[in-house]
């Protein structure tokens, strides 16, 4: 395994869901030499995940308890962070969340939760970040998770959908502001990824009747993917490595799918 990241100290949030795809790169960078700050709302959940990764890899790891929509935790994360590794080198906003509901049944209420978290939180996780990489006079790379949501709407998810369209907005005018700090602002978009999220859809549809069998909307949402199934969390490992090194100096402002071929655009 390349050790491209080595010394490189990453922040990643949402990586508290053992299954999730914040904890797959946590454990896929840290396995390449990254220092790794697991922030995460699931307290218990960021320290299953550092102490793994400090027992498996030898990097430095610390489990930080964080709401990405609470500008103080956020900028306490940060700091946090900072005393414990020396500097903030790359900041993952993955935390993340998905609600269905038929375009004429979304409400307000979960309107903004999800525009609050996935969306809101992004933009105070992209702001800390960037505060903190442009005092450090070194440049940076700040990666958010985006969809291919954020490249196509579906009439089940159109809320989560605007929402993971705002990532990529944000990661535009982003990616244009801090340029000048040679701090790279990326987006990468994922399809259909089985985590806990994938897990409380395939639920949500068993239990409104959308579908008769545990496992069925999962099948649905994967069947015609040209690479000819559903991805893992660690499938997106190389693309996450791949905009946290050097290697992507030269890229900014860019959304990449990671989507078996889903949406080609
Ligand atoms: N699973 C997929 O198919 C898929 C596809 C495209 C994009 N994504 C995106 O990837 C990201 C991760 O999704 P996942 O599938 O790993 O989901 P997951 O539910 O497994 O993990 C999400 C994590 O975010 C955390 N979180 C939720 N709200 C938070 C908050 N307010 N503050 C801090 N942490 C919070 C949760 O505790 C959880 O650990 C999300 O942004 C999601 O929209 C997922």
């Amino acid at each position: 395994m390349s050790d491209q990241l080595k010394g490189r100290n990453v922040i990643i949030t949402g990586a508290g869901s053992v299954t999730g795809i914040g904890a797959g790169l946590a454990y896929g960078l840290a396995e390449r030499g990254a220092n790794i700050a697991v922030c995460d709302i699931n307290e218990e959940g960021t320290e299953k995940v550092a102490g793994d990764i400090a027992d498996r890899f030898g990097v430095r790891t610390i489990a930080i308890t964080v709401d990405v929509t609470n500008r103080a935790q956020m900028q306490k994360m940060v700091k946090e962070t900072v005393s414990a590794f020396g500097q903030l080198d790359v900041m993952i906003n993955n935390a993340g969340i998905i609600e269905h509901a038929t375009f004429l049944d979304m409400t307000e209420q979960s309107w903004h939760r999800l525009m609050d978290i996935n969306a809101m939180g992004a933009m105070i996780g992209i702001q800390e970040a960037a505060k903190q990489m442009i005092a450090q006079g070194k440049g940076g790379k700040i990666i958010n998770m985006s969809s291919i949501a954020s490249r196509q709407s579906y009439p089940a998810f159109a809320h989560y959908c605007a929402s993971k369209w705002a990532v990529a907005a944000l990661s535009q005018a982003a990616a244009r502001q801090f340029a000048e700090h040679k701090i790279n602002v990326n987006c990468m978009g994922p399809g259909i990824v089985k985590t806990a999220m994938l897990d409380g859809l395939d639920r949500e549809f068993v239990s409104k009747g959308l579908t008769k069998l545990p496992g069925e909307a999962i099948h649905d949402l994967s069947v015609g993917i040209p690479l000819g199934r559903y991805s893992l969390p660690s499938d997106l490992v190389g693309t996450a490595a791949f905009l946290a090194s050097s290697d992507s100096d030269y890229m900014t402002g860019q959304n990449i799918l990671c989507d078996g071929g889903m949406v080609m655009l």
